[in-house]
């Protein structure tokens, strides 16, 4: 409901205080205060009473929440985050709202976060920090917790965007790793390191010593990572997401671990998160990381900014920066 000259936008979750103060400049917003997780009903509620909603990754924007929306005054979702799985796209397109997200802002900050499982998994980072905490720690010998270099190993990056070039670069050229990737279109860069695109993703998990998924979630990627890609990867090759969970089949990728039929696994996103299967908890040789890929005060201020830029450019008549 418009109040007074600025628009009003409801926000699902505590943002940065720099973001939040931006916000507040522009529009009248209402902020979730107690920052836990709001009902479908009460953010639908909240977009219906609002000019715009701002909900963040872990938030399901679906069909009753978009309706209530366009029954009422809201117009637009102006979600923080690029991912935009959980927003029913379709409902929005048929109701008439609009859609943006932030992408180009967490690149850096997400390709850090892959560097940091790669670097957890393959040094053994993990397990050397429980045993340290437990108290079980004899000391130093020379066969103690022996991990892999990454110099000269395979990386292999399915989904060759924004993150995937950037992991890519850090491991090329700060890691010494050749770097082999698929991608649906044909990638034309000129890198400026040893990288191949391949014609499929059987041909990265045959040669990779770690692969890392940068792909976007969508019917097309659903499980993009199963039983039989699992079984054509090296025993000793690590498994890295930072994309989302839907893209592995996380039951087939327990499997595997447990039957030590490959050599690790570094996750930051699950299926169903928070929940995670108990399968993935028990696993050996895994790392796992509660979706801390753009957790930066850096980034998650500039994401913050980026769904104020999207808003004030829809509510001033243009057009959205990043239309989803
Ligand atoms: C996104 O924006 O999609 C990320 O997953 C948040 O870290």
């Amino acid at each position: 409901m418009i109040t007074n000259d600025k628009p009003t936008i409801f926000v699902t979750r505590r943002w940065p205080t720099e973001a939040e103060a931006a916000l507040s400049k522009y529009f009248i917003p209402t902020f979730n205060t107690s920052d836990t997780p709001l009902s479908t009903a009460e953010m639908a509620a909240g977009f219906a009473s609002h000019d715009a909603i701002a909900p963040t990754v872990s938030d399901k924007i679906c069909d009753d929440i978009i309706g209530a929306g366009a029954k009422g005054s809201g117009r637009l979702i102006a979600n923080f985050g690029v991912g935009v799985n959980h927003i029913d796209l379709g409902a929005a397109a048929k109701a008439g709202i609009a859609v943006s997200n932030t992408p180009g802002v967490l690149t850096d900050a997400t390709a850090d976060l892959a560097l940091t499982l790669i670097l957890m998994l393959t040094r053994r980072a993990g397990e050397g920090e429980r045993e340290l905490r437990s108290g079980s720690w004899d000391g130093w010998r020379p066969t103690h917790l022996m991990g892999s270099s990454l110099q000269g190993k395979t990386l292999g990056i399915i989904g060759m965007g924004r993150i995937g070039k950037a992991v890519a670069y850090r491991a090329a050229l700060g890691f010494g790793m050749d770097i082999v990737f698929q991608n649906r279109s044909q990638i034309n860069d000129n890198f400026s390191y040893s990288a191949r695109q391949l014609d499929d993703v059987e041909s990265v998990c045959r040669v990779a010593d770690i692969i890392s998924l940068h792909c976007a979630a969508s019917p097309q990627t659903y499980h993009i990572i199963n039983s039989e890609r699992l079984a054509l990867m090296k025993h000793d090759a690590c498994l890295i997401n930072t994309a989302r969970g839907d893209v592995v089949d996380e039951t087939a990728l327990a499997a595997a671990l447990c039957e030590n039929r490959i050599g690790g696994a570094g996750l930051d996103v699950f299926q169903g998160e928070p929940a995670i299967d108990p399968a993935l908890l028990s696993a050996p040789n895994t790392v796992l990381l509660p979706h801390l890929g753009s957790a930066t005060v850096e980034t998650r201020t500039a994401m913050g900014l980026k769904v104020v830029e999207n808003a004030r450019a829809f509510f001033a008549g243009k057009r959205l920066i990043n239309p989803v």
